[in-house]
């Protein structure tokens, strides 16, 4: 079965089921345990989450703002990407996206009727520094100024992700990520946010998904600047681990209550089979994919993602780098989607095999190597019910990846920075968007959530991605992931039945209201 039909009929199964369950489609009632990987009801009952938990959402720059142009804003890479023919679906660009540029007060307002206590968003760089270096454009400044003010106003913590993927265009222009002058360049735009903003910000993450950007972006090419040549990635890779750096301690000279943690994409990998030899290839998976970031900051070394020593010279790395890497992460943030399945490459890498699916990646090609040098073979498994981007659900797999994360780097505090999937739910006649599978699936992971921190995990916050339906990279407006619905024709926003739920976990703690 090709992946689509199957993802189509999976959702056919995994949809109706749970219409049946609450008797829309009068079919037999398919039960949690009949459903591979879903967690029971009574352990969705019992879930309680701690005091004082930061119940959040999320969202990114590029995907919401729009004003794409104004108040002296440059030319970002996201920009450029989505205004060459060819490169998004839909030809859909962020130039209006949710328009929260000039809409922050009413989001900001269905935060605060939903019980939020913590906002993660995005700065754009192209709005601080227009070319990518220089003095700070005031009038950048000043909107995430109004912004902050008016989270800590409704009692929202501000949550700055620095750098969610849109890169001034004029620094593209000088190579890009690979280019290890960008490091220095980073550290300037961290410290002036941090100058400007950090007597009201304390909760800083340098990177979203540093692994996705950089790969995406120069080793497969499907995100800007589209290059595809695995020493670029290896090369861009290594610039951001000297930028987060960099960055932490421009940060920290610049504002003595900055907290400096992370928003790195992390999913937990099983082995395909019990053979040493996809033990091996799972464990250089868990280092490329989730440790190639974390590692480098918390203890001053990569960790062992390839066969064999990492290519230092290919890297571009120096003597010194490791002194540069390491910093001390006050916390550890990371999102959850979906797990892997792992195994040994086979087969010889192929360049351009990879796969660009939703928001991951995945060799496809039979069991050939996703690249040269990790030799691994990824699969993302369909075991579970699949989203309408086809990313299985698989809530254990946030319990297998906390306590994973917990015990390797000795009990860290920890924020999950996004989680969250795509249903195309739309509004009824009465106007209501009744996405019951949304429900379900936080459910279920949180239920998943609360159980690693009662086994000891020190899990502060959550943020469902994303508070309103966006543009979704190079998939356009075709997937939506909001808690919100979005008609991107008026700008009209209803928040979605999930929402509301959400909005009643967020008050209790608890997950059966
Ligand atoms: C994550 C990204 C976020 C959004 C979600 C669906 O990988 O950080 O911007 O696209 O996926």
């Amino acid at each position: 079965m090709d992946r689509r039909n199957f993802i189509s009929s999976s959702l056919i199964a995994g949809g109706s089921a749970l219409l049946a369950r609450r008797g829309f489609a009068g079919q037999a009632s398919p039960s949690p345990e009949q459903i591979p990987g879903a967690v029971p009801d009574s352990r969705i009952d019992s879930a309680r989450f701690p005091d004082g938990f930061l119940w959040g959402m999320a969202s990114a720059a590029y995907q919401v703002e729009g004003a794409w142009n104004i108040d002296g804003k440059g030319e970002s890479n996201w920009d450029r990407f989505a205004h060459t023919v060819g490169r998004i679906k839909g030809a859909a660009t962020g130039d209006i996206a949710c328009d929260q540029y000039h809409r922050y007060p009413e989001d900001i307002a269905i935060l605060k009727r939903l019980n939020q206590k913590s906002y993660r968003f995005s700065t754009s760089w192209a709005r601080i520094q227009p070319s990518g270096t220089g003095p700070a454009n005031q009038k950048g400044i000043d909107h995430y100024s109004r912004l902050t003010d008016a989270l800590l106003e409704a009692g929202i913590r501000p949550f700055c992700t620095i750098y969610h993927w849109d890169l001034p265009q004029g620094l593209e222009d000088r190579g890009g990520w690979p280019n290890r002058d960008l490091a220095a360049y980073y550290a300037d735009y961290a410290g002036l946010l941090a100058k400007h903003l950090g007597d009201r910000i304390t909760t800083w993450a340098p990177f979203n998904m540093p692994w996705t950007f950089t790969y995406y972006g120069y080793g497969i090419g499907v995100f800007p600047p589209g290059r595809a040549d695995f020493s670029q990635f290896l090369k861009a890779a290594h610039t951001v681990n000297l930028a987060q750096g960099e960055a932490f301690r421009a940060i920290k000279a610049a504002s003595s209550r900055a907290t400096v943690g992370s928003a790195y994409g992390m999913a937990p990998a099983y082995p395909k089979t019990a053979s040493e030899a996809d033990r091996a290839a799972t464990a250089r998976y868990h280092a490329m994919n989730n440790l190639y970031f974390l590692n480098p900051a918390i203890h001053g070394e990569y960790p062992r993602a390839f066969v064999g020593d990492p290519p230092y010279e290919a890297m571009g790395y120096r003597p010194g780098d490791d002194k540069i890497m390491k910093v001390p992460l006050d916390w550890i943030g990371f999102h959850y989607y979906t797990r892997r399945v792992v195994s040994a490459a086979q087969g010889s890498f192929e360049p351009g095999t990879a796969g660009h699916f939703g928001t991951e990646t995945e060799g496809e090609g039979g069991s050939s190597a996703r690249d040269p040098l990790t030799r691994i073979h990824v699969e993302m498994p369909t075991e579970g019910p699949l989203t309408e981007a086809g990313l299985e659900i698989w809530p254990t797999g946030i319990y297998d990846l906390v306590t994973q994360i917990s015990r390797e780097y000795n009990h860290p505090i920890i924020e999950i920075s996004e989680n969250g999937c795509c249903y195309l739910d739309s509004p009824d006649e009465t106007g209501r968007v009744p996405d019951a599978r949304r429900i379900a699936f936080h459910r279920q992971i949180l239920a998943e959530l609360a159980r690693a921190i009662a086994d000891g995990a020190r899990v502060r916050a959550y943020h469902a991605w994303s508070l309103v339906d966006n543009f979704e990279w190079a998939d356009g407006y075709t997937q939506r992931y909001g808690l919100t619905y979005v008609d991107f024709r008026s700008q009209k926003r209803t928040i979605k039945d999930s929402g509301l739920w959400y909005g009643r976990v967020a008050a209790t703690n608890r997950l059966n209201v």
